[in-house]
């Protein structure tokens, strides 16, 4: 199967992202007609490297690019100032010129720091996107977010870059532990929960045979949500559904505990608990959804107290003046916006008083 999605979207080109089996040795001759790089630097992580940097290293070769690469400690931990640095060290010391290109190989971590890298290097350069986990494939290398973490908090620091292109092989998450897989998957049930009941409906009967399905449904509809709102100032938005309290759960472990899909698990469920307590939702939503991330063995509780969860969560950058936006579903399929004053956050979420 292949498929192709143009996504436009900002003041940036139109990209396309392309979803076929089996495309990762082939991927330097389909970038080739892309650009006039002489050269290309691909980046990627410790797990990643291993597995697909020399096809890749090989493919661009074969296109004709002088190719030099950088392989930075896989994991979440990693997602900081220090690492786009030391990326950006690799783009000086190999000489990339304004009109080269990086290359971002492996999962949301490498695709964001590479991409913002990219985007403050010589004040920007082309990138490509080859998202290798099925976050990346069903949710990160789309839209053009890129940026890292601080140690005030997540993704607090970033830019609005386009790839130039996506290329996503499937075949790459066989070797994906089956936690990273369910982490993949909580992106996509996000996606159905707040626009495409079909998609959650899916996702209830069983995707273990349908995961291709699940990556051109969740990417189709990203890129629609991104065509619409680019920079976030409205529909946009919703894509952050279970990710104030997500983000939360991530800085309060130091982003060494849950996984970035698992603690969104977590955020939708208990958003969702609420937001129904509140009279907000349908009642049995919460039930469907976390039976639903539960099947896909995703966490959907936390010992972490919910205060110290809100305190966080006020401090996000995504919180206005003294309220906070939240993302709430009507029903499976349905989301909106609710500010919540930042003095009845706790009280909300814990007992779903608004
Ligand atoms: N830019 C956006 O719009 C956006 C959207 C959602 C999430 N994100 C970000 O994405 C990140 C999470 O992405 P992630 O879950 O891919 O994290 P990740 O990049 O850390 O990858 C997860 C793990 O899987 C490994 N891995 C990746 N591909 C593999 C493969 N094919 N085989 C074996 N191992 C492989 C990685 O080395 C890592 O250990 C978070 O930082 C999150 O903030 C960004
Ligand atoms: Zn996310």
């Amino acid at each position: 199967m292949s498929s192709k999605i143009t996504v436009a979207g900002g003041a940036q080109p139109a990209y396309e992202i392309t979803i076929e089996n089996g495309l990762l040795s082939s991927v330097g001759e389909r970038v080739r007609p892309l650009t006039r790089a002489k050269r290309a630097a691909i980046i990627t992580d410790s797990n990643v490297a291993p597995l697909y940097l020399k096809t890749v290293v090989d493919s661009f070769k074969k296109a004709d690019f002088e190719v030099c690469s950088f392989a930075f400690t896989a994991g979440e931990p990693s997602k900081n100032l220090e690492t786009v640095n030391r990326i950006m060290e690799c783009f000086a010391l190999n000489r990339l010129t304004r009109s080269d290109i990086a290359v971002a190989l492996g999962g949301g971590v490498v695709g964001d720091l590479t991409g913002f890298a990219s985007a403050i290097y010589l004040r920007g350069i082309d990138f490509v996107q080859i998202p290798t986990s099925l976050l990346a494939q069903v949710d990160s290398s789309v839209g053009g977010k890129t940026g890292c973490d601080l140690p005030f908090g997540k993704n607090l620091c970033g830019a609005f870059h386009n790839p130039l292109a996506v290329f996503i092989d499937s075949e790459t998450i066989k070797t994906l532990p089956e936690s990273r897989i369910a982490d993949g998957f909580a992106e996509a049930i996000k996606a159905g929960a707040i626009r495409l009941p079909e998609l959650f409906s899916l996702f209830e009967e069983g995707v273990d045979d349908k995961i291709e399905e699940v990556i051109l449904k969740s990417v189709q509809m990203k890129a629609t949500v991104v065509e619409n709102d680019f920079t976030e100032k409205g529909e946009r938005t919703l894509l952050n559904f279970g990710h104030t309290l997500g983000h939360a759960i991530e800085k309060y472990e130091n982003f060494c505990g849950l996984s970035h899909g698992e603690a969104v698990a977590v955020g939708m469920a208990i958003i969702t608990k609420a937001s129904e307590k509140a009279g907000l939702t349908k009642i049995g939503t919460y039930q469907r959804l976390t039976a639903c991330l539960e099947k896909y063995s995703l966490p959907t509780k936390t010992d972490i107290p919910l205060n110290e969860l809100c305190k966080i969560a006020i401090n996000d950058k995504k919180s206005t003046e003294r309220s906070i936006k939240l993302v709430l579903i009507s029903e499976i399929g349905s989301a909106f916006i609710r500010q919540i004053p930042w003095d009845r956050l706790y009280n909300f979420i814990a007992e779903g008083e608004c």
